[in-house]
C-alpha cells in the first residue's frame, strides 16, 4: 500500500465515522508557544482548551509536523525522522475512549489488515476505563501499563495535556526482545497514540508541570504516524526507506557515490541528508527562510547538516538542487506546492548551499586557529566566547563547532556559548519589546476571548465606530486589569474595532479612543492571538474601564495614505511577474504611509531599464482608474481565479481576495484605495539586494512620490544654473569637468613628482647622505612616485 493510499484510508475511515476533513495547517505555528507545529492537534488547541468554540464536533487531518528534539537520533533509529505527517482525529467533547479505541482498532485490522495478534496496547498507570475497554479487543496480557513519561501526552509546552494509550505493533523477533512494548520498543512500533485530552498543564520541565485545571470538555486526540505505518505495510526496515523518502536516499547516494546498504556509517549520513532535505522543502514551501534565529535557524542548521554530511561521503559539487528535485517529486502528489513553487524553494536552498559553502572555507581556518591556540595554551577547551565569536561573526552554526572540536578532540565551553546567545537573545528581544506590544503573556487574553469573543474587524468599510471595551492588559506586566488612568500605557481590546492591526506587511492604523470624560491615544494596533485586536494606547485624559462605551476614531489621512502604499504594491507585484517571469513572487513587504517597501524572489539584480519600465507601467495603469474591489470566496475558487498568493503563508478556507481592475488579483487581508486613480503617483526609488535570490524595491506614493520628484526637479535646476548649462546637458558637461579634473590632478602629481626628483639629484651630487635621511622623510607613496618617472 503506498502512502498515498494509507493516507486516503485513514481520512475515509473517519470521515465515514462523522469527522470532518481539516488540510494540514503550515508548518509555521500560529501559536506563540511554538516555532513549529510538532503535533496534529496543534491547531486545533484552542477549541480543547475552551477559548473558541470548535467549528465541528469531530475533525479529521493529515498534519505536517516537524521536530528536532530528536535530530541526533535522526538516521540511526527506524523511526525517527524530523518531518512526518501525522494522521489524526479528534473529537472536541464529542466522543471519548470508548468510541476512539475501537475506532482505531478497526481501521488498523479492517482497513490496514493487521493481524490482531500482532497488536498490543498500553494505558496510563491509573486507567482502568481504557483498559476494560481494551480487553474487549485484545487479551489482557498483551495490555500493559505505564508511566507518565511514556503514557501521559502534553505539548511539552503550557497548553492542553492528559493520559493516553499507546498502540504497539510486534515486528517479530527478529527485531528485539519479548515481552511488550515495557521490554522493547524497536520490536513493539509504536503506531498509533490515543490521548485523552482532559487537563490543562502549567510551566515546568519535563513531567514536573503543575495541573492547573480540568478541561471544559473531554477530548480526544490521536496521531498515527503515516510514514511508520508506510514502514510497516511496505515491510522496509525504516521510514527513509518507504516509497516517499526512497528516491531522495537513492538520489543522495548517487550524488556523494556511495551505495545504500554497503556501511552502516555511511547509511546514517545517507539517511540523515535524506531526512533534513525533505524537511527543508517542506520548511521552505511554508515561508521558513534560512537565518540565524528561531524557525530559520532551524532550517539552516538541516541544511547546512545535509550539506555537510554529503561533503563528508564524498561529494564535491553542490547537491542541493537534486535532492529537492528528488523531494518535489516523491512528495509532490501530495504537496503540489513543492512543484509549483519549486524554482523558489529550490533558490533558497540552493543559495544556502553556496553561502555555507563559503562559510566552511573561511570558519575552518578560524577555527583551525582558534584550536590551535587552545592546545598551545595547553587547554582542552575551546572558550564560548570563541565558538559564539565563530557563530556571530562566521555564520559557523554551533553544532558544526561542537562536531569539529570533537573531531580534533578538544571539548567547548557549551554553558558559556549559550549564556551569550542568551544575552544576544535578551537584547534582541528588549529591543522588539519597547517598539511594540510584542511579548506580551497570552494567558492574560483568554478570559477576555471567553467573555467576549472574537474581536468583530469593520475597518473595510468605516473609520469610526461606536464599541465597548471589553478588556484592558497591563503592557509593563501583561496582567488583566479593570481600569486604566491618565499617563498610563495599557492594552484595549473592543468588542468591535475599524482599527486595522499590523500584519500582510501593512502598518497599523493610529487614532484615537474617546470616552466620557475622557480619551486615549492609540500608539499600536496589534493581534496577539488571531483572534484579538489589542490597540496599545496611552490614556491622555480621564479613566477608561472595562466595560465604557467608546467613540473610535482612526486618523483617516495616515490610513489612506498606508491604504494607497498597499494598493501600490499590488501593482508593483504584478508589474515584476509580468516583467520578470512568475517565478518573481513576494518575500515580503512593508507598507507604511506614503512608502513601499517590496521584496521578491528573482536571480541577479533587475537591470535599470527593467526598473524604469515598470515603473512607467505602473504609473500608467494607475492612471487607466481601475476599480479596486475585494470579495471573499473559497481557498479553491481563489486559486482557480488565479489570485496570486503569497509564497509561503497560509489562508484558512474563506479567502479574501483584491482586485485591481484585471490588472493585479492577490489574497489579500489588507485596506485598499477605491481606485488605482487615488494613488496618483508611484517613484520607485531603489532597487537592491537583502539575500540571495531575493531583491528589494523601495517606492513612494501619492504625494509622497509627487514631492520626491519635485524636490529632485529643484535639485537639476539649481545645479543646471550653478554650472551654467542647460538640464539636458548637465550629464554631458559634468562628465566633462570631471574628465578634465581628473587630468588636471595627473599633471600636478607629475609636476610634484619631477621637483622632488629634482631636489633629490642635486643633494645626491653633493651630500649624499643627507638624501638618505630626506629619503627616509618622505610620505612613501611620493617616494616610489618619485623613483618611478626618474626610472
Ligand atoms: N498529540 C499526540 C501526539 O502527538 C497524539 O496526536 O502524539
Amino acid at each position: 500500500m503506498d502512502t498515498a493510499q494509507i493516507r486516503t484510508r485513514f481520512l475515509n475511515h473517519f470521515a465515514g465515522r462523522g469527522h470532518t476533513v481539516v488540510p494540514s495547517a503550515s508548518l509555521i505555528a500560529q501559536d506563540p508557544t511554538l516555532l513549529l507545529v510538532n503535533a496534529g492537534m496543534v491547531p486545533f488547541k484552542p477549541y480543547f482548551l475552551g477559548d473558541l468554540a470548535a467549528p465541528w464536533p469531530r475533525a479529521t487531518s493529515v498534519q505536517k509536523v516537524v521536530r528536532t528534539v530528536d535530530i541526533d537520533n535522526v538516521g540511526r533509529t527506524a523511526r525517527h525522522a524530523s518531518f512526518f505527517q501525522m494522521c489524526g482525529n479528534f473529537s472536541f467533547g464529542d466522543y471519548f475512549k470508548a468510541e476512539a479505541i475501537p475506532f482505531a482498532f478497526e481501521l488498523l485490522v479492517d482497513g490496514y489488515g493487521f493481524n490482531p495478534d500482532d497488536l498490543w496496547a498500553t494505558v496510563y498507570l491509573d486507567d482502568d476505563e481504557a483498559e476494560r475497554i481494551w480487553q474487549k479487543l485484545l487479551p489482557a496480557e498483551r495490555i500493559q501499563r505505564r508511566g507518565k513519561e511514556d503514557n501521559y501526552w502534553s505539548m511539552g509546552v503550557p497548553g492542553p495535556c492528559g493520559p493516553c494509550s499507546e498502540i504497539y505493533f510486534d515486528r517479530g523477533p527478529a527485531f528485539g526482545r519479548e515481552g511488550g512494548p515495557v521490554a522493547d520498543e524497536n520490536r513493539y512500533l509504536e503506531v498509533w497514540n490515543l490521548v485523552f485530552m482532559q487537563f490543562e498543564r502549567g510551566e515546568g520541565a519535563g513531567y514536573e508541570f503543575p495541573i492547573l485545571r480540568e478541561l471544559p470538555s473531554r477530548n480526544i486526540d490521536t496521531g498515527m504516524g503515516l510514514e511508520r505505518m508506510a514502514t510497516i505495510l511496505q515491510s522496509v526496515d525504516n521510514l527513509y526507506e518507504i516509497d516517499i523518502s526512497r528516491p531522495v536516499l537513492d538520489t543522495a547516494g548517487r550524488l556523494t557515490g556511495t551505495s545504500y546498504g554497503a556501511d552502516a556509517g555511511a547509511d546514517v549520513r545517507l539517511r540523515v541528508i535524506a531526512d533534513h532535505s525533505r524537511t527543508a522543502a517542506m520548511l521552505i514551501s511554508d515561508g521558513v527562510m534560512p537565518s540565524n534565529e528561531g524557525r530559520g535557524y532551524v532550517l539552516r542548521r538541516l541544511l547546512r547538516r545535509a550539506v555537510r554530511d554529503a561533503r563528508l561521503l564524498g561529494a564535491r559539487e553542490p547537491v542541493m538542487g537534486e535532492l529537492f528535485a528528488a523531494v518535489g517529486q516523491a512528495m509532490g502528489p501530495i504537496y503540489p506546492e513543492l512543484v509549483d513553487d519549486a524554482e523558489t524553494i529550490t533558490g533558497v536552498a540552493v543559495a544556502e548551499e553556496a553561502s555555507f559553502a563559503e562559510t566552511l572555507r573561511t570558519g575552518t581556518t578560524i577555527f583551525d586557529t582558534a584550536a590551535r591556540q587552545v592546545r598551545a595554551a595547553g587547554s582542552t577547551t575551546l572558550a564560548g566566547d570563541e565558538a559564539f565569536k565563530l557563530h556571530d561573526t562566521y555564520g559557523f552554526p554551533i553544532d558544526l563547532t561542537l562536531e569539529m572540536a570533537a573531531e580534533a578532540g578538544l571539548s567547548v565551553d557549551e554553558a558559556g556559548f549559550r549564556r551569550l546567545m542568551e544575552r544576544q537573545r535578551q537584547t534582541a528581544k528588549a529591543d522588539r519589546a519597547s517598539r511594540r506590544i510584542g511579548n506580551l503573556d497570552l494567558s492574560a487574553f483568554r478570559p477576555i476571548l471567553a467573555a467576549a469573543g472574537p474581536t468583530t474587524f469593520t475597518g473595510y468599510e468605516e473609520l469610526t465606530r461606536e464599541s465597548t471595551v471589553v478588556g484592558l492588559v497591563g503592557i509593563a506586566d501583561g496582567l488583566g486589569r479593570m481600569t486604566a488612568g491618565a499617563g498610563e500605557e495599557v492594552g484595549v481590546v473592543l468588542d468591535i474595532t475599524p482599527f486595522y492591526a499590523e500584519s500582510g506587511g501593512q502598518e497599523a492604523d493610529l487614532g484615537v479612543l474617546r470616552f466620557d470624560g475622557g480619551e486615549v491615544e492609540v500608539l499600536d494596533v496589534q493581534r496577539p492571538v488571531p483572534e484579538l485586536v489589542l490597540h496599545r494606547v496611552r490614556v491622555r485624559v480621564g479613566e477608561l474601564k472595562v466595560g465604557d462605551q467608546v467613540h473610535a476614531d482612526v486618523d483617516a489621512g495616515r490610513r489612506r495614505a498606508v491604504s494607497r502604499s498597499h494598493t501600490a504594491t499590488h501593482l508593483v507585484h504584478a508589474a515584476f511577474r509580468r516583467a520578470l517571469g512568475e517565478g518573481a513572487t513576494q518575500a515580503g513587504s512593508l507598507n507604511s504611509p506614503g512608502r513601499l517597501r517590496f521584496d521578491f524572489h528573482t536571480v541577479g539584480a533587475i537591470p535599470p531599464s527593467v526598473l524604469a519600465d515598470v515603473e512607467d507601467e505602473i504609473n500608467e495603469v494607475a492612471l487607466r482608474d481601475l476599480p479596486v474591489r475585494a470579495f471573499v470566496t473559497t481557498q479553491d475558487e481563489a486559486r482557480r481565479l488565479g489570485a496570486m498568493a503569497l509564497f509561503g503563508e497560509k489562508y484558512g478556507d474563506a479567502v479574501r481576495v483584491v482586485d485591481v481592475g484585471d490588472y493585479a488579483r492577490e489574497l489579500c487581508g489588507g485596506t485598499h484605495v477605491g481606485s488605482s486613480a487615488q494613488l496618483g503617483a508611484v517613484k520607485l526609488l531603489s532597487e537592491s539586494s537583502i539575500s540571495a535570490g531575493t531583491r528589494r524595491v523601495e517606492g513612494l506614493v501619492g504625494i509622497d512620490a509627487f514631492r520626491f520628484l519635485a524636490r529632485e526637479h529643484l535639485l537639476v535646476s539649481e545645479l543646471a544654473t550653478a554650472i551654467k548649462a542647460r538640464p539636458d546637458e548637465l550629464v554631458d558637461r559634468v562628465g566633462d569637468i570631471v574628465g578634465r579634473l581628473r587630468d588636471a590632478e595627473r599633471e600636478l602629481d607629475r609636476l610634484r613628482a619631477a621637483a622632488v626628483l629634482a631636489g633629490l639629484s642635486g643633494l645626491q651630487m653633493h651630500r649624499a647622505h643627507h638624501a638618505e635621511e630626506l629619503i627616509g622623510r618622505l610620505p612613501d607613496p611620493l617616494v616610489a612616485g618619485a623613483l618611478q618617472l626618474a626610472r
